[in-house]
């Protein structure tokens, strides 16, 4: 049987479960493991680890590994320049997510994918190949549920304690990651929002910075969007709460679906909501309805698991990509363009300026402090002066 090579650069969190995820498919074979940092090869299990070869320097990695795909999950500042470099060395390429920090930079990235048409590129999006949501893009996309109307997504259930933030220096900080739950937790969300609702036109938000940990960046978004076709949202998100939500309710001519706890709930409005509205003679009445619960069967393997054999299938056979790279950008504007609202403290309009957003950041990360020194930029920001160099 024909094989797909991979390499993994990053061996941290993620990576180190990929690692597992391509090993375990037949049509894909792990061959080469890159970190900075030696002692992250210790997270590969032994069986693996003695089966591929490992590299600390990412130069010789791409000048020397014998892979086919290079998957790249290291920091998202990053995901950019590695990705082009596997590019220029004829590699496909799986980039975690977020596929950059700002949308500037995933331009940059498209642009060098404009380069190689022959080479199959992917995020990964793991969320996209999950039953539950794949249901629901298909009643919103078959019109059962009529034109949507309001969308809320509530999640709140990304908590993480002060002990996670404190684990790795690049997190949390605008020098380090470039922002907070909007793009380390919350891109899977931000990419389904636009991938089952399109990109607003408006955003107006507000965040809040380290309001529950010592963290420079938004641990908690409350944003409010606007649709070219009339619809709202509402986009709330926290790292800080426990327990959290996680509850999409979307609303719609046909009724109202819920997607929580497991459970996709629908209720089905026998006549649509605005011709009733015309129509009827009543004053106090609501169109006549059914309590569905709606099946969404089982996912096939570990999601990861399923972008990663996607793209081996996509190479080998042809098969379609579920989360084409390219789009990444539509999420990654959606959680910029928040946090310009929430930082600004004004409405944005959709396209964002990525030229605005990019110098915004470019002032942010100047007085940023990796983790380590957090604590005093937290000291500054109560005596203003660290709060003052962007305006909040
Ligand atoms: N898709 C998902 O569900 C998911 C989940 C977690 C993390 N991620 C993404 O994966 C990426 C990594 O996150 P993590 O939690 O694994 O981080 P981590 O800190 O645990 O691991 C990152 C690793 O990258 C290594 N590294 C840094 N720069 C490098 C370079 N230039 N070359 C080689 N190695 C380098 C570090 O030494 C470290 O071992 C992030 O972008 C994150 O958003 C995705």
């Amino acid at each position: 049987m024909k094989q797909v090579k991979f390499g993994i650069i990053g061996i941290g969190n993620m990576g180190s479960m990929h690692t597992n995820f391509v090993s375990a498919l037949p049509e894909a074979k792990l061959t080469a493991v890159c970190d900075l940092n030696p002692e992250a090869f210790k997270r590969i299990a032994p069986d693996i680890l003695k089966k591929v070869k490992t590299f600390t320097d990412d130069e010789k990695f791409f000048a020397e590994a014998d892979v086919d795909v290079v998957m790249v999950a290291v920091p998202h500042y990053f995901h950019p320049d590695l990705a082009i470099r596997a590019m220029e060395c004829g590699k496909h390429i799986i980039v975690e997510k977020p596929i950059a920090v700002h949308k500037a930079e995933a331009e940059r990235l498209i642009a060098a994918c404009g380069k190689y048409p022959k080479l199959i590129k992917s995020a990964m999006f793991n969320q996209r190949t999950r039953p539950a949501h794949r249901k629901i893009k298909q009643l919103i996309d078959s019109g059962e549920l009529g034109a949507v109307r309001r969308v809320n997504w509530i999640i709140t259930d990304w908590f993480r304690t002060q002990h996670y933030y404190d684990s790795g220096d690049w997190r949390a900080s605008w020098r380090g990651e470039g922002g907070g739950v909007l793009l380390n937790q919350c891109p899977h969300q931000l990419d389904l929002m636009q991938w089952l609702f399109g990109l607003p036109t408006m955003v107006q938000a507000h965040v809040k910075l380290g309001k529950y940990h010592d963290i420079e960046v938004e641990d908690e978004v409350n944003a409010y969007l606007e649709y070219a076709d009339g619809k709202v949202g509402n986009f709330i998100a926290s790292t800080g709460e426990a327990p959290g939500t996680n509850r999409l309710e979307i609303t719609a001519e046909r009724g109202r679906l819920v997607f929580e706890n497991g459970k996709i709930e629908f209720i089905r409005n026998e006549e649509e909501t605005s011709t009733f509205c015309r129509t009827t003679s009543k004053s106090f009445d609501t169109p006549a309805r059914w309590n569905c619960e709606i099946p969404y069967g089982n996912a096939p393997m570990p999601e990861h698991q399923e972008i990663i054999r996607n793209v081996t299938a996509a190479i080998l056979h042809g098969e379609k990509l579920f989360a084409p790279l390219e789009e990444g950008i539509r999420g990654l504007e959606l959680g910029n363009a928040i946090l310009l609202s929430g930082l600004k403290d004004k409405a944005v309009t959709l396209p964002i300026d990525s030229r605005e957003y990019a110098d915004m950041l470019a002032g942010l990360v100047k007085k940023s402090r990796y983790r380590k020194t957090v604590k005093k930029a937290k000291n500054a920001a109560a005596d203003g002066s660290f709060a003052n160099s962007f305006g909040k």
